[in-house]
């Protein structure tokens, strides 16, 4: 995601911003930028790429001279990665400039509004809308614009902003997206995170949803968004540095997991509006999406695997027969290409050579392409026909966790928009479904308060050689994912059944205390499955089973019952993999291994 870092104090700004920009490079960036205020002018640099590139122009900071500054690095989500969009951004007479971490969900319609009103708009953001919408309230009082602002903005966001007419003073807000208030005896700080402030100080103010803070070099002044003022005590920070940058968390796996539920949520959100799914930048005209007859989906590793899922719910919902393919092999398996269809190609890093590769076999026989992607401006983005962007934030893990939850969002969106317009689902289940969709990110936080059962489960099976995954349907899809993240962070084998196909073969396997993880999550095929546990703990098999609360008579069958709230079963993925990934998290802690860089993998597998 985004950083943010400003200053105000008795030393230069500047280089204090760079250098809290730069202990927020972790989080992943394509451009940056720094306004200072010398008391009489604000002056802004940005710059495309890294960091140092904005270091070297600015010469460290020595060309921006001044005592109050605002700084930011910006992985692009609304308009490339590019100068005119990189923030700070300023209003027309350069009067405000504001940097901005979140997605105003609503500024599409914030932005004609005041394009009406005669405002120009320089950068394709969303951010922009802000700083127009500052002067479009400001009255001389900055906390009441900002007030203003924040009751008409959807979405979220952490915000820096400085007023010409108020030097030496940084104001600060956020909903939704943190940002934390640094003090010490000759300055104050902003921050993103704590990581970009903690050389200068451990005593912290953590900003609450819809708080507002005025720094100035006498004072530290907090307000509600009704501009009443509010008391808040510092908190010392303990951590060291290098926990700093991970939130406090011991790796970025476990990071990365807590934020599933805020990918989930950002990807979803932003598309839904007065209960209409709004998916008309994806190029698909409803025509297009009533006549569609084949959808190829094309991905590698987990990325395909939410394609398995994406299969089975778009099938469900929209009646569309859907194939989904490992780019690996489709690009040399010479596919059939028919008129009428539309491939989709997911990514998380936008760069899979292979994903890439089939992406092009597909424009060039014609095929219409959209990509579920999350890296805006990566080679798969640019070159697709449309793009499903999904909004996890940088990834930093090189097992994906949010990004794949991300990704199964994006095709629930898209089933779900499909099923409407082809009137496979009834006007009153779009309705339910739509809900169900909304109450996931709040399901997803519920499963995180699981995790010491977990723990305590994994830790008995750290010395474990095999496991294996079974389930029927979509926890199937889901057993696919599961097995290849306890394969690549713990190095034990796995494998994943479709549980039905077991007794062609695999069960052969099966002897006292293999373990065997059963999900039973889909309603219509749980008796299926748990005769399947039936079959394999008669041959000695230990069985973890992960169902919903309500088929609690699993205990009488499996070892050890984990249960995961209840949801729409086409959307009972994003709930069931939660408590595996973790499962997988801490046998790979449990063996001493590199959880985020497991051996002999990349991040991002840009060869074929
Ligand atoms: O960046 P992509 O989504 O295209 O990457 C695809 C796979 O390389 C990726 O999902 C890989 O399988 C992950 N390491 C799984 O955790």
């Amino acid at each position: 995601m985004c950083g943010i870092a400003g200053y105000i104090g008795r030393d230069q700004a500047a280089p204090i911003i760079l250098d809290g920009l730069s202990r927020l490079e972790y989080r992943g960036y394509d451009s940056a930028g720094i306004a200072v205020y010398d008391g009489e002018k604000i002056h802004m640099q940005k710059a495309m790429g890294r960091l140092r590139v904005l270091e070297e122009m600015t010469q460290h900071g020595a060309t921006l001279p001044g005592f109050c500054g605002i700084g930011h690095t910006r992985w692009a989500t609304h308009g490339s990665p590019s100068d005119t969009n990189a923030h700070p951004h300023m209003n027309e007479e350069n009067t405000i400039a504001v940097v901005h971490n979140g997605i105003i969900e609503n500024y599409a319609v914030l932005k004609s509004r005041l394009e009406k009103k005669g405002y120009r708009f320089a950068s394709e953001t969303d951010t922009e809308v802000l700083a127009h919408m500052l002067t479009e309230y400001y009255r001389g009082d900055p906390v009441e614009a900002i007030e203003k602002v924040m009751h008409r903005v959807e979405g979220s966001y952490a915000l820096g902003i400085m007023f010409l007419d108020h030097p030496h003073h940084i104001y600060a807000a956020r909903k939704d997206s943190p940002l934390v208030v640094g003090e010490r005896e000759d300055g104050k700080f902003i921050a993103s995170d704590v990581p970009a402030i903690l050389h200068y100080t451990r005593s912290v103010y953590y900003m609450e949803n819809e708080e507002i803070v005025c720094l100035s070099n006498e004072h530290t002044r907090f307000f509600n968004v009704d501009g009443e003022s509010i008391q808040k005590e510092p908190v010392t920070i303990d951590w060291d540095i290098h926990a700093a940058e991970k939130g406090g968390y011991e790796h970025f796996m476990l990071k990365e997991i807590h934020e599933q539920p805020q990918a989930i949520r950002d990807t979803v959100s932003p598309r839904i509006r007065e209960n209409e799914i709004d998916l008309d930048d994806i190029g698909l005209d409803e025509e297009k999406i009533r006549g569609l007859r084949r959808i190829s989906v094309v991905a590698c590793g987990s990325a395909y695997h939410t394609g398995v899922t994406g299969k089975y719910v778009l099938e469900e919902l929209a009646r569309i027969p859907v194939e989904v393919d490992l780019a690996s092999e489709y690009r040399y398996r010479n596919p059939i290409y028919e008129p009428d269809s539309l491939t989709i190609v997911v990514s998380q890093s936008g760069e899979t050579a292979d994903s890439l590769a089939a992406l092009r076999d597909a424009k060039a026989h014609g095929s219409q392409v959209l990509a579920i992607v999350n890296v805006v401006g990566s080679s798969i983005a640019r070159e697709a026909d449309n793009v499903l962007y999904t909004w996890a934030g940088p990834e930093i893990s090189v097992a994906t966790t949010k990004a794949y939850s991300a990704q199964l969002a994006a095709f629930y969106l898209l089933a779900l928009k499909f099923a409407q317009i082809r009137g496979t689902v009834t006007p009153e289940r779009f309705r339910t479904l739509l809900d169900a969709l909304r109450r996931l990110p709040g399901q997803a936080e519920s499963l995180l308060a699981q995790k010491e059962k977990i723990q305590y489960f994994a830790n008995h099976y750290l010395a474990t050689e095999h496991i294996f995954f079974m389930g029927r349907g979509i926890d199937y899809a889901l057993c696919l994912e599961a097995s290849l993240k306890l394969k690549e962070i713990s190095y034990i084998h796995s494998e994943a059944y479709a549980a039905g196909e077991l007794k062609h073969g695999t069960i052969s396997l099966m002897e006292n205390g293999t373990l065997v993880v059963a999900v039973a999550t889909q309603d219509a095929l749980y008796p299926k499955t748990v005769s399947n546990i039936v079959e394999v703990k008669t041959r000695g098999a230990f069985v973890m089973a992960l169902t919903t609360f309500k088929h609690n008579d699993m205990e009488k069958c499996a070892d050890y019952v984990l249960y995961v709230p209840e949801t729409e079963g086409p959307f009972m993925g994003s709930l069931s993999i939660i408590p595996l990934q973790l499962f997988a998290y801490y046998v790979s802690l449990g063996r001493g291994l590199d959880v985020d860089k497991p051996r002999n993998l990349a991040k991002s597998v840009t060869v074929e």
